[in-house]
């Protein structure tokens, strides 16, 4: 059997996913409708053989309590939050819950980080791994360019997919291979983990990226799979605009129950929670997703954007690249705005950039505008490149600022 991991991380972590990270855990932000981690969770179900997905993490284990009520409505794999007392990093906690994870001798372990999206090829490690039995680990790497591969961890492989050399966030090249977060471990990595760290019985910190990963490599036991099927890391609210034009594609052939067709006039890929109410005149997509309860007016255009559940948009308001918070309102006839990000389609394997909120100059770098929740944008207002802190009340109209 197989068993799973998502490394969800704690409340320290996803600063630069403020503010959406303020009202709820990062993992759990909605993108094409569903919690990011339930993408991986959907995506690890499809594995025959699953038996177990644990989330692990270091947020109170009540964030998660409904997210795992409701997941056990839809999977027919139990999900359990195992909490760490503190950050324990990548491997630390792994080792603290041995005796859970390893319960029922799993073959094969998946650990997931939890912010990342993608087409992940689950099953294809699986099968590898069978096919590699000197490996205790496969790890899944993708392309990078030169530039952007230093953000990650650098994986240099050799014909038959073992790995040389493991170097995280290296401060020259080293290859443009790079890990995705996304590991198949054997149960007897954990003698490995327990050999670095267990000092008088106390699990302290341990990461796979610095302390296990580099190790491994030097003895050849760490293997590859490369995967060029679409993946990216959703660090901030702009990589969550992108990962939800993607898994709306995938809901083509995967969910097309999911994508919404009629209602209103609808462009391309959308998602609409079936509790929310749109009015038949409003234009939606492409890319758009809809969370439950939103109300639509007559004329609204919604494009390239996530609109989160309880908001009210009224009579031919305009959301563009543009990520909507928790019950904000959007008045008529106002416009809502961003830029769009993606990855430079000009060059090959470029990933999409991660870019600080302000540039060298000290100006906000253009990007989508994000309303936080409960924000009030008043009737016939533009807000344009700004990200709104929640519990605003905006009766002016703002350009590139972000909004206190
Ligand atoms: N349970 C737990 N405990 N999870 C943690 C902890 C911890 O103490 N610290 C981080 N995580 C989780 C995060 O939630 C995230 O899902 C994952 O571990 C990795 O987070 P970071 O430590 O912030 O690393 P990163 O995202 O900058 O880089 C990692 O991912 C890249 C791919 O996206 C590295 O593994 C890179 O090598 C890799 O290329
Ligand atoms: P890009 O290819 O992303 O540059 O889009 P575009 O050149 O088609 O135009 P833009 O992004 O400005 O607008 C996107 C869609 O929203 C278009 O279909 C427009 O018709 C529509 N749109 C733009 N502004 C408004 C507006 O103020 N009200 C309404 N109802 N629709 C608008």
């Amino acid at each position: 059997s197989v068993k799973s991991v998502i490394l969800v991380g704690g409340a320290q972590k996803g600063t630069r996913f403020r503010p959406l990270s303020l009202q709820s855990p990062k993992p759990l932000f909605p993108i094409a409708g569903v919690p990011l981690i339930e993408h991986h969770i959907d995506q690890l179900c499809q594995l025959p053989n699953l038996t177990e997905i644990y989330l692990l993490g270091f947020y109170p284990a009540e964030e998660f309590t409904n997210f795992i009520k409701d997941c056990k409505s839809k999977f027919n794999v139990p999900i359990q939050y195992l909490e760490e007392s503190g950050s324990l990093g990548t491997a630390g906690g792994l080792l603290k819950f041995e005796n859970i994870l390893l319960q029922n001798n799993p073959k094969g372990i998946f650990v997931l980080n939890a912010d990342v999206c993608g087409d992940l090829p689950v099953a294809e490690m699986v099968v590898e791994l069978d096919s590699q039995p000197h490996a205790q680990c496969l790890i899944l790497t993708t392309e990078a360019t030169r530039e952007q591969s230093i953000n990650f961890g650098s994986v240099v492989v050799d014909e038959n997919g073992k790995v040389l050399h493991y170097v995280d966030k290296p401060t020259t090249f080293v290859s443009t291979h790079i890990s995705c977060g996304i590991y198949l471990l054997r149960p007897e990595i954990w003698k490995v983990l327990s050999k670095e760290i267990r000092n008088g019985g106390i699990v302290q910190s341990l990461w796979f990226e610095s302390d296990i990963f580099p190790k491994m490599a030097s003895i050849g036991s760490l293997h590859a799979f490369h995967t060029t099927r679409w993946w990216s890391q959703t660090k901030t609210a702009a990589a969550a605009l992108y990962a939800n034009r993607h898994y709306l594609r995938l809901y083509r052939e995967r969910h097309p129950e999911r994508l919404c067709s009629k209602g209103a006039k609808i462009e391309g890929d959308v998602f609409i929670d079936p509790s929310a109410t749109v009015h038949p005149t409003a234009v939606l997509g492409p890319n758009v997703s809809i969370g439950g309860g939103v109300r639509i007016g007559a004329g609204v255009r919604i494009r390239e954007s996530i609109v989160l559940p309880d908001c009210i948009l009224e009579e031919h308001s305009c959301i563009l690249h543009s990520v909507i918070g928790w019950r904000s309102t959007v008045g008529t006839w106002a416009r809502v705005e961003g830029t769009p990000i993606a990855p430079n389609p000009n060059i090959p394997f470029a990933k999409l950039d991660n870019k600080p909120l302000f540039n060298a100059d000290g100006r906000l770098n253009p990007s989508l505008t994000i309303l936080g929740s409960d924000v009030h944008v008043s009737n016939e207002q533009i807000i344009l490149n700004s990200v709104v802190l929640p519990y605003k009340d905006l009766s002016a109209s703002y350009k590139n600022q972000i909004i206190l």
